[in-house]
């Protein structure tokens, strides 16, 4: 986490430039922000506490003309997010921003104790920063010094330096944290995402790991770790600046929300119009392990049930995290699949590793073009689902869920477990899916009416079976991150053995029922809340729109039917929406709500 940028430029408005980039990774974090300039009076840094907004305004009472800057937005790790931990941070000749996390700080920082450094901050950053100017002060060489520190950092960064004596040049280098170099006629950058820079310019290259860059506002060299120049590939951006606004959208989530019917129904016809991932032999693996974090672990769960429920793979769903306990089940007979919206996500890409180290063929289901996940796996499926701003993620999960469809229905392809008949219905479902959910969103009112009848309640409960089940993890997410209110995810028949001791009079809770086979049971359900004075809100299709809901429900949404590979993507954006308007309703800062990150790039 953690959104750096550097600019230098043979204009001298780096600092406006900067800060702009800088709102572009906002979503990587927004406790607090600062920025490095040279100008005539040497280096100034200035920080805030909170938004950039905060910070822009103590810029607006200097004079900033300035050609060359760092800049930083934080998420924080280590040391609370106040003025003084905020970043830039400078010890002796060097200033610097940082992404990621030195593990191994505090024996560093007792290393350089010894040596007379004094500290200020709580921050592994300040450590190392102090660290390369120890190193300077031993080679007096900039780029040596930057390379004998980070041998001696253990986690992860995505750095920009600059030398005092120095002052418009940008070092820049990076380990497991993104870092990308833009190049543009009137100065160059070293940024975490493309994002921050396309604005400016479309032309980037990637940093590989173990690369070293000096940058000046007219040339970017690219060094080995032995100090040997390098070529480095120059890219073009395909997406443009205008996909990073608003558009007329009140909040980027509920722009996002509105991309979905596009953005699925593109996964569909890209990935299903044929037998298109015919290079995956589905029969050489015996079972599949599927790793992600947060909604991606969600969208996992989806994908396990229509892997194991139709294309008859064994297949187990694991938080990224917690991979890596379980690593003597990784053989060389394992699918790994890896699910990422940024494909930068720490423990996602432990994971992999892991994986790779253990033998395992690696599938990753990514959207960031050109991130970590997408160049070490195997084989990469992107979702192409485009730059997702809202913390809370809407598009990037429900493509995810997309391509899982697709995936299982290939195996199944396969697997010779369909007939004709079948397949052509399931694709002419699939491949005209886009009217249904238009019409899921034009139920606006009755998520707005919704919002209104739970918005004022603490907890809140979400119950569903089979693959209602795994949507209902997504629905309760989506509402606490973006709402604050306490909500949970049960299985339907779980809630009964303990968590129903909760249910007060009035307590909400959201029941889904679009699997047919499962509907009575989850009914069944509902009712033994609805019986402890639950105020319930009731999801099903169209199916069972003549049915009596009136001695159980509250409320209900009804969804177009549809099957098991898009059902799920109707139903999350049913709840997506509900959440949505409820956060609305609390006044909640929906974009970017407190404590989160986008982009979660430490363990
Ligand atoms: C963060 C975000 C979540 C996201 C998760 C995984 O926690 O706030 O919205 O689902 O990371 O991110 P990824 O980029 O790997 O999908």
């Amino acid at each position: 986490m953690c959104g750096i940028i550097g600019y230098t430029t043979k204009k001298n408005n780096s600092v406006d430039v900067a800060i702009a980039g800088l709102k572009n990774l906002e979503y990587r974090g927004y406790d607090s922000s600062g920025i490095a300039f040279n100008s005539n009076e040497g280096l100034t840094i200035v920080k805030s506490a909170g938004k950039i907004s905060n910070l822009e305004e103590k810029l607006s009472k200097l004079s900033t003309a300035s050609n060359c800057a760092i800049a930083h937005t934080r998420w924080a790790t280590h040391g609370e997010p106040n003025e003084t931990n905020a970043h830039p941070h400078r010890v002796g000749k060097i200033t610097l921003v940082h992404n990621g996390i030195i593990e191994n700080y505090a024996s560093l920082k007792k290393e350089l104790q010894e040596k007379n450094y004094e500290f200020k901050t709580e921050t592994d950053t300040e450590v190392a920063t102090a660290y390369i100017d120890y190193c300077y002060s031993l080679t007096n060489n900039k780029l040596q010094a930057i390379v004998d520190a980070c041998k001696k950092f253990r986690g992860s960064y995505a750095f920009n330096i600059i030398y005092e004596d120095e002052p418009t040049t940008i070092y820049a280098t990076r380990k497991d944290s993104p870092l990308v170099v833009g190049y543009s006629d009137v100065g160059n950058f070293a940024a975490s995402d493309i994002s921050a820079i396309l604005n400016y310019t479309n032309r980037y290259s990637l940093i590989d790991e173990g690369e070293f860059i000096k940058i000046t506002n007219s040339v970017v060299t690219f060094y080995n770790k032995d100090l040997q120049e390098i070529s480095s590939e120059v890219k073009t951006a395909t997406w443009d600046a205008t996909q990073y606004q608003k558009n007329g959208f009140d909040h980027f989530m509920l722009k996002e929300i509105n991309e979905q019917p596009k953005v699925i129904q593109d996964i569909f016809n890209r990935y299903y119009t044929n037998c298109t991932y015919s290079d995956i032999d589905f029969s050489a693996f015996d079972k599949i392990h599927i790793v992600a974090c947060g909604s991606a672990m969600h969208a996992a769960l989806v994908g396990k049930y229509l892997l194991q429920t139709y294309a008859k793979i064994p297949a187990m769903v694991e938080i990224a995290s917690e991979y890596r306990y379980i690593e003597e089940l990784i053989t060389p007979k394992t699918l790994l699949i890896v699910v990422s919206q940024s494909g930068e996500t720490a423990d996602t890409i432990a994971a992999l590793r892991l994986a790779k180290e253990k033998g395992a063929y690696v599938i990753g289901i990514v959207n960031a073009v050109g991130s970590t996940i997408s160049r070490e796996v195997d084989k990469c499926i992107y979702t192409y689902a485009g730059p997702e701003i809202a913390v809370a993620t809407t598009k990037g999960y429900s493509s995810q869920v997309a391509v899982f469809s697709t995936l299982a229905l290939n195996a199944m392809e396969q697997k010779n477990l369909l007939t004709d008949e079948e397949t052509n219905n399931i694709k002419n479902e699939l491949l005209n899916i886009k009217d249904k959910i238009d019409y899921t969103l034009a139920q606006a009112n009755t998520y707005l009416d919704i919002a209104n009848d739970i918005y004022s309640h603490n907890d809140l409960f979400f119950i569903g079976r089979g693959i209602d089940s795994a949507v209902c993890m997504e629905g309760s997410l989506k509402l606490k991150e973006i709402s604050y209110m306490h909500s949970e995810s049960y299985s339907a028949g779980e809630l009964k053995h303990g968590t129903i001791s909760l249910i007060e009079e009035g307590t909400p809770v959201i029941a889904i029922a679009t699997d047919n086979s499962l509907f009575e049971k989850t009914v069944s359900n509902v009712k033994e809340t609805k019986a402890r004075g639950s105020y319930s809100i009731f999801v099903t299709t169209d199916e069972h729109k003549d049915y009596n809901f009136d001695e159980f429900a509250d409320k209900t949404i009804i969804l177009p039917k549809t099957n098991d590979f898009a059902q799920p993507i109707l139903t999350a954006i049913a709840l997506q929406s509900v959440a949505y308007e409820t956060a609305k309703l609390r006044n909640c800062d929906i974009d970017k709500p407190r404590n989160l990150a986008k982009s979660v790039t430490v363990e």
